[in-house]
């Protein structure tokens, strides 16, 4: 009966997760390339909520804000907002984002509310009417 083979799994593992850092650059420091025919990024503070992605729109926004505290790891009250999921499962309190209700959920309340232990960020800049206006449009619209 061979013993299992833990140093080669190890290594496999290791590999695998190097493989994860990201694709390779082609060097010359352009963007990937993109859809021609999609909205610039401009239209998501225009008329199509649809065009407001997590992905574009809403993380930028967040991490500048929120992530510090609500990250991946060991996230304040449980919340991290690293993904859209993340914010849709909540914490502690519940959901802070219910895909087309935007006036439910956590977090609308948190960047809206005038005082409180949920008026967020605790201390610093909080975010402009603009992009409180962006992120319930965003839900308003599904929160994809
Ligand atoms: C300096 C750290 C810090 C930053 C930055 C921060 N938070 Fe928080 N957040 C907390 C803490 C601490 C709590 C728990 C407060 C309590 O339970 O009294 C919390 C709780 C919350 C909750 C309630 C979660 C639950 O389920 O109970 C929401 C929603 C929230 N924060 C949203 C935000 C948003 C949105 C931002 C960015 C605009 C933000 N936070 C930035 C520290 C932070």
């Amino acid at each position: 009966m061979p013993r299992p083979r833990r140093s080669a799994a190890l290594v496999a593992l290791l590999l695998v997760t190097a493989g994860c850092t990201g694709p390779a650059s082609d060097g010359d420091g352009t963007a990937p390339a993109v859809n021609p025919t999609a909205s610039p990024p401009s239209s998501a503070s225009g008329s199509d909520p649809s065009a407001i992605t997590y992905a574009d729109t809403i993380r930028p926004m967040l991490e500048d804000a929120c992530l510090a505290c609500h990250g991946r790891w060991f996230p304040q009250a449980s919340l991290s907002m690293d993904t859209r999921d993340g914010l849709i499962e909540g914490g502690r309190s519940g959901p802070a984002v219910l895909p087309g209700e935007p006036d439910k959920g956590w977090l609308i309340h948190s960047i809206t509310v005038e005082d409180g232990r949920y008026r967020m960020p605790p201390v610093g800049d909080r975010l402009t009417p603009e992009q409180v206006s962006l992120v319930r449009r965003w839900i308003a619209a599904g929160a994809r």
